[in-house]
């Protein structure tokens, strides 16, 4: 096994990744990892150009390049490889581009204007029920159900059918969380993700009769207007955006409060000077980013850096590893809420950065100044907070203890 196998295989690196990332970009850079199956890149300038040159390094297929599988289990995991190769998120150009354009009409800036009140409503509303009490989980309690209103509204399904969603995209996701996933987890996730499909499908059937004002009926109408997006493309475009539109922005919200916290002079830098929220934003997703491990396949025989990379080859790229990367962040394990530049990847780079960023960046401010103002006083309930070994970075739970301000 190679020479950092059995760290990158730790527990310890689960809870803070960013030692190693440091000895790997010393060390090896570009990195054959065994026990993962893949390359792993942990160099800013590595990750920018595999990001970009989508013609060398391929989004299809890459979620199950890697499975190692006997012979008969590939037919029993055809629906999940299926959806893994294709929709918004899985294909290059131009096929990519084509439902980039679609769904990207949500996102446009006015229609993400147009979701402002609504996201400070919501969080003021759920601030109020917990100040009462003096303590609260800050995940649980706040940054979990706030995306999850937020892009329930926006599509146009029922929040209160939250547990499911929750209950499918950590059962979908569960497989990309390890390097070789078992079987019986890809079975479990591939259940969870016929059953969100089938969600979908339902909700796009009722659209096309009564139309609403949502992204639902948007992607209908695309699909109902000719050679546009088929149905097939349309649900799993809305399988990405449901589980991409809402945990990653709860661990945003709530890793970059843990970050004030354990960073006090930040903490009351940024209470007093709200004028700073958009740049805090952005350095709490390049000081720990909700989503860390990126990938993508070799198209041919190439080299990064210098080692030789074989056509089909998996490539993992560590966003969080470039975000510390010192050649463009200096002092980069510092938390500066003002730092600029701040090119940090958190949102990935080139023909597939998020859709949602935008989205992101209105309710993570929003969502922490609402933190900083109606709370005093604010200390952590617990000691040892743990990580969760998830595909998306964030805490198990965040138990702080405040009095109202
Ligand atoms: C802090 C929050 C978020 C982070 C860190 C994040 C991260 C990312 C990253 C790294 C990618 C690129 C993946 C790749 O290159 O293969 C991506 C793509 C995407 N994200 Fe996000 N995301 C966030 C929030 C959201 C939200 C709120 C939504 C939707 C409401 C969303 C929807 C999407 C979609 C649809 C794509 C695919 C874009 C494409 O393939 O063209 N994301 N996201």
């Amino acid at each position: 096994m190679g020479q950092f196998d059995s760290d990158l295989n730790s527990d310890a690196f689960n809870q803070n990744p960013y030692p190693l990332y440091h000895r790997m970009r010393d060390e090896a850079p570009v990195y054959w990892s065994d026990s993962w199956g893949c390359w792993m890149l942990t160099r800013y300038e590595d990750i920018t150009r595999t990001l970009h040159d989508y013609q060398s390094f391929t989004s299809l297929g890459r979620l199950t390049a890697s499975l190692d599988l006997p012979e008969p289990m590939w037919e029993k995991v055809a629906p999940l490889v299926r959806h893994y190769s294709q929709g918004l998120i899985n294909v290059d150009p131009p096929d990519h581009t084509r439902m980039r354009k679609l769904v990207h009409m949500a996102f446009t800036p006015r229609a993400i204007r147009k979701m402002q009140s609504y996201v400070q409503d919501i969080v003021d509303r759920l601030i109020e029920e917990q100040l009462e009490r003096g303590e609260m989980d800050v995940i649980w309690d706040f940054s979990y159900p706030l995306p999850v209103t937020v892009i329930a509204e926006m599509m146009g399904i029922p929040v209160a059918d939250h547990a499911k969603f929750k209950a499918w995209s950590g059962e979908i996701v569960g497989f990309m969380a390890t390097p070789k996933p078992s079987a019986e987890v890809l079975l479990k996730s591939q259940a969870a993700l016929l059953a969100m499909q089938q969600y979908f499908r339902d909700i796009f059937a009722k659209r096309r009769n009564e139309p609403e004002d949502d992204l639902i009926t948007a992607l209908a109408r695309a699909e109902l207007e000719g050679d546009k997006l088929t149905e097939e493309e349309a649900v799993s475009s809305c399988v990405t955006i449901l589980i991409g539109g809402h945990e990653t922005t709860t661990y945003l919200i709530a890793n970059g409060f843990y970050a004030l916290l354990q960073n006090p002079d930040q903490f009351r830098r940024l209470r007093d000077a709200p004028e700073l929220d958009a740049s805090a934003t952005e350095e709490f997703l390049r000081y720990e980013g909700p989503f860390q491990r990126n990938r993508r396949i070799a198209t041919r025989d190439l080299q990064i850096g210098g080692v030789n990379i074989k056509k089909g080859q998996l490539i993992v790229q560590f966003l969080g590893a470039a975000n510390r990367d010192p050649t463009h962040f200096p002092n980069p394990d510092a938390l500066d809420i003002s730092r600029t530049p701040n090119k940090h990847l958190a949102f990935g780079y080139g023909p597939h950065f998020c859709l949602g960023a935008p989205l992101a960046r209105l309710e993570a401010p929003t969502a922490i100044r609402a933190l900083l103002q109606r709370l005093k006083n604010v200390r952590l309930a617990e000691d040892g907070l743990e990580w969760n070994s998830a595909l998306f970075r964030g805490l198990k739970s965040l138990p702080i203890q405040f009095e109202r301000a």
